[in-house]
């Protein structure tokens, strides 16, 4: 079978650049061992992690790593045989070759409202994330005020979708005035563009969050998230997700001291990784795809087309182009 795959041609430095990639042709061996099967990728991923993992999980010359939303081809194994639909852990390919552990999820059964390309955002990574972020680490309360950073993105939107539906007053802050207004119509309460707020940014949370904040969703860190702690309520909690606001930079970004407000408002913060709630994926994804039946919860994503475009669209989202989840479809 001939297949496509991305690898990394050099190491970045600084941003991603289109020259970083190389597509090369991969040539898989249709016969198959017990447990293997074929795929074809529908959809692949693009997700801030794969920037912060260069380096670590993938060298140059490697496949890009990541996840796809793929189609068994031909299989011999039991659990996934031809047609079921998968979300994988098989790096930037168009196709190839699997086993069991490269499993992610199994997403035969996504409600037909949704694109099938959903696997990847919603009821994929970004939305089981922003269910644990809110009902496992911080544990969301009807009432409370809660802030997302990167409002708009894959995490945000969900998690801003789960603070709805559980009667929180949801704020945030992304990094466009298109961002602002997509927020503002899938239900957040107030949101500001932190890159029009820079030199007033304590004034802008002030004016989302009036009473101050009970749960802080952290998907970008440095030192807007050493702002945020100073706006947070007594026994605030926070759900640390990620930093992409340090992703590219070349040297470590120096964030202004956290250890004050943490003190003196005695607040929870929790880093969380999703791969390490295994056994809530389950339950996540049943109310995820509850709350998408009852009507409350809509899948948003930014698709780009074409195998070839994913470093362009890994790049976009990098630079904050994606509103919703950035995927892109084979
Ligand atoms: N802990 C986990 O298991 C886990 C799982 C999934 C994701 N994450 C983390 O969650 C965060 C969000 O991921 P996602 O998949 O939902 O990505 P995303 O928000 O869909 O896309 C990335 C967004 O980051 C924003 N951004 C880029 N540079 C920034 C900067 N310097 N400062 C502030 N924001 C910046 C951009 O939006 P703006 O236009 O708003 O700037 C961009 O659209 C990331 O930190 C990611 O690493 C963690």
């Amino acid at each position: 079978m001939k297949c496509k795959k991305i690898i990394l041609k050099q190491m970045y430095n600084g941003f991603p650049k289109k020259s970083d990639f190389e597509i090369v042709d991969e040539d898989v061996a249709e016969d198959l061992q017990n447990g293997e099967f074929l795929y074809e990728s529908l959809a692949i991923s693009v997700d801030p992690y794969i920037r912060a993992y260069a380096g670590a999980a993938y060298k140059p010359g490697d496949t890009v790593i990541g996840t796809a939303l793929v189609r068994v081809t031909k299989s011999k194994n039991e659990q996934f045989q031809k047609g079921k639909l998968l979300v994988l852990h098989c790096g930037w390919r168009n196709g190839g070759k699997a086993k069991e552990s490269d499993v992610l999820f199994v997403r035969d059964d996504m409600p037909a409202s949704v694109p099938e390309s959903a696997g990847l955002g919603l009821y994929g990574i970004a939305g089981l994330t922003a269910w644990v972020g809110w009902i496992l680490v911080c544990k969301i309360k009807e009432g409370e005020t809660i802030f997302i950073s990167g409002a708009a993105g894959a995490v945000g939107n969900v998690a801003a979708q789960i603070g709805k539906i559980k009667g929180c007053t949801v704020v945030g802050s992304c990094g466009t005035d298109e961002k602002v207004k997509f927020c503002k119509n899938i239900g957040y309460d107030a949101v500001f563009n932190y890159k029009k707020e820079s030199e007033s940014l304590d004034a802008a949370i002030k004016r989302v969050a009036p009473k101050g904040i009970d749960c802080y969703f952290d998907n970008v860190g440095g030192s807007f998230s050493s702002t945020i702690l100073r706006h947070m309520n007594a026994g605030g909690r926070v759900g640390v997700c990620g930093s992409i606001s340090a992703y590219n930079e070349t040297t470590p970004v120096l964030a202004p001291i956290v250890q004050f407000p943490i003190v003196t408002s005695e607040l929870m913060l929790k880093g969380f990784l999703l791969r390490s709630y295994v056994s809530n994926y389950k339950e996540a994804y049943e109310d995820l795809k509850k709350w998408t039946i009852e009507g409350k919860m809509k899948c948003h994503e930014k698709v780009t087309k074409g195998f070839e475009n994913v470093p362009d669209a890994f790049i976009d989202m990098l630079r904050g182009g994606n509103v919703g989840k950035a995927v892109v479809r084979l």
